[in-house]
């Protein structure tokens, strides 16, 4: 184990600008973190298993869309991108910003992030801030990752300080990135609180609150992810609920919206997707349940929204059902792949359980995403028109939302499921086809 002295190992409260940062993983979280560091004139390194990433990090190319590295791109090659761990041994500052996903049983997988603490054990730097930006359950850095330090020797307070901040990033947003998303920290000690401070006060310009507790900083996160859960399930049981009532869910929630206190709208779609909405609220469900308590509220959420794919799927059955066609051969579209609008991460996305539904079912299915042209089976969106004879619209990216409802009668379109409700309900349907929203008939 290296033994070199960090910067700030005497000065934990000085506002002195620490030196270098290791970032843990360059995915949607770990880069834009990394440019962030970069550009604040931090010596940056990036520290990621996926050699093909860190090959192109190095060649001044992003690993994946989005808008906040594209108009920073210079940044790239300020980062010194490398799949050696021993680089850790150069860092005052480690960010871990590794995945935390769920197996198929929806149970935590934290082996991305017990990996990542042996590898900073085995190239540790004394006096080292270890920061989690990682999504984790309350408990992770007191059970999980402090103990693999501390058994390696290390004494928290004098070898190293362990921190939390959980990053809140929502990749595709145009106002909110890495820069100015207020944050909360929790550390495990008051030196390790101030000198993390200290670090991310240097790259945020927004405020940072700081909590009573390394836990009460993780249990942040996936509170505020399970309240996302918790209130787009409500909205898809109103939709199926609706659907039953033939009331327009959309328009009752607008109505609802001019309300101008207690209430915050929320709407219906095809299920929920992406790395955390449906990932953290289980991180919080098995912590609950291993201290002896059930998050039944939060089971029932997370049963409404993945059941939404194949609800989507039913929607078109009943449409073909009304035109006489079978799902059996019929060219069923399906318009986006992405989880949310105009990126490029597939994760989780209800796409996924889409197709699996419409291949249960033997339709003919001819998939398109403008961002992820591995997956589509066409190369662009006039060839997608031409050849579907129905589409279920799964993500909302700016193109199709766009669409003028007269492409679709051009092309021959008979039946669309908007699993987004982003389209002109009333124009298609003057035009003759059949439509269906997600509670919006
Ligand atoms: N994507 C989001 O919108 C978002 C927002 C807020 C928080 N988070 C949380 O941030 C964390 C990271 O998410 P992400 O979206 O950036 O993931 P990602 O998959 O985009 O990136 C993670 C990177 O870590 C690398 N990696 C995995 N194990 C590693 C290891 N042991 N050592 C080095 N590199 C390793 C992977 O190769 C990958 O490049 C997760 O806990 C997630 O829940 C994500």
């Amino acid at each position: 184990m290296a033994n070199e002295k960090s910067t700030f190992a005497q000065a934990p409260a000085d506002k002195k600008k620490l030196e270098s940062v290791v970032i843990i993983g360059l995915g949607y979280v770990g880069l834009p973190l990394a440019m962030r560091c970069a550009e604040k004139d931090y010596e940056t390194f990036g520290l990621d298993l996926d050699k093909k990433k860190v090959d192109l990090i190095k060649k001044g190319q992003s690993p994946f869309k989005e808008e906040f590295i594209e108009e920073r791109k210079h940044l790239l090659k300020k980062i010194t991108a490398t799949t050696d761990p021993a680089i850790l041994k150069k860092a005052d500052i480690v960010v871990v910003c590794v995945p935390t996903p769920v197996d198929e049983k929806f149970f935590p997988i934290l082996t991305p992030l017990t990996s990542a603490t042996e590898m900073i054990v085995k190239n540790h730097k004394i006096g080292q801030l270890i920061m989690i930006e990682s999504t984790i359950n309350p408990g992770i850095c007191d059970d999980v990752i402090a103990p693999i330090l501390t058994q390696a020797g290390l004494k928290e307070g004098k070898d190293f300080f362990l921190g939390h901040c959980p990053e809140r990033i929502n990749p595709g947003d145009k106002k909110w990135n890495v820069t100015n998303i207020p944050r909360v920290l929790g550390a495990s000690s008051p030196a390790g609180l101030a000198i993390a401070k200290n670090f991310y006060e240097t790259i945020i310009d927004a405020p940072i609150k700081l909590m009573g507790s390394i836990k009460e900083a993780e249990a942040c996160k996936v509170v505020e992810n399970s309240f996302r859960d918790i209130n787009i399930a409500f909205v898809n049981e109103l939709a199926k609920s609706f659907d039953k009532l033939e009331i327009d869910v959309k328009n009752v929630i607008d109505g609802a919206a001019t309300k101008p206190f207690a209430f915050m709208a929320h709407y219906p779609g095809r299920g929920v997707g992406g790395h955390c909405i449906p990932v953290d609220p289980y991180y919080l469900i098995e912590k609950a349940k291993a201290s002896g308590f059930d998050h039944k509220f939060l089971r029932v959420a997370r049963e409404i929204n993945n059941s939404m794919p194949a609800y989507t799927v039913e929607s078109m059955q009943d449409l073909l059902n009304d035109i006489k066609l079978p799902m059996k051969d019929t060219a069923i579209g399906v318009m986006g792949l992405s989880y949310k609008a105009d990126v490029d991460d597939l994760r989780e996305s209800p796409a996924i359980k889409i197709i699996l539904e419409l291949k249960k079912k033997k339709a003919k299915i001819i998939r398109y995403d403008p961002f992820i042209s591995s997956m589509s089976d066409v190369p662009n969106l006039t060839t997608f028109l031409k050849k579907c004879t129905a589409i279920i619209l799964v993500t909302n990216h700016s193109e199709f939302a766009a669409l003028d409802p007269k492409e679709f009668k051009k092309n021959g379109v008979k039946a669309i499921v908007d699993g987004m409700n982003c389209l002109d309900k009333n124009k298609i349907k003057k035009l003759g086809i059949k439509y269906s929203g997600i509670g919006r008939k």
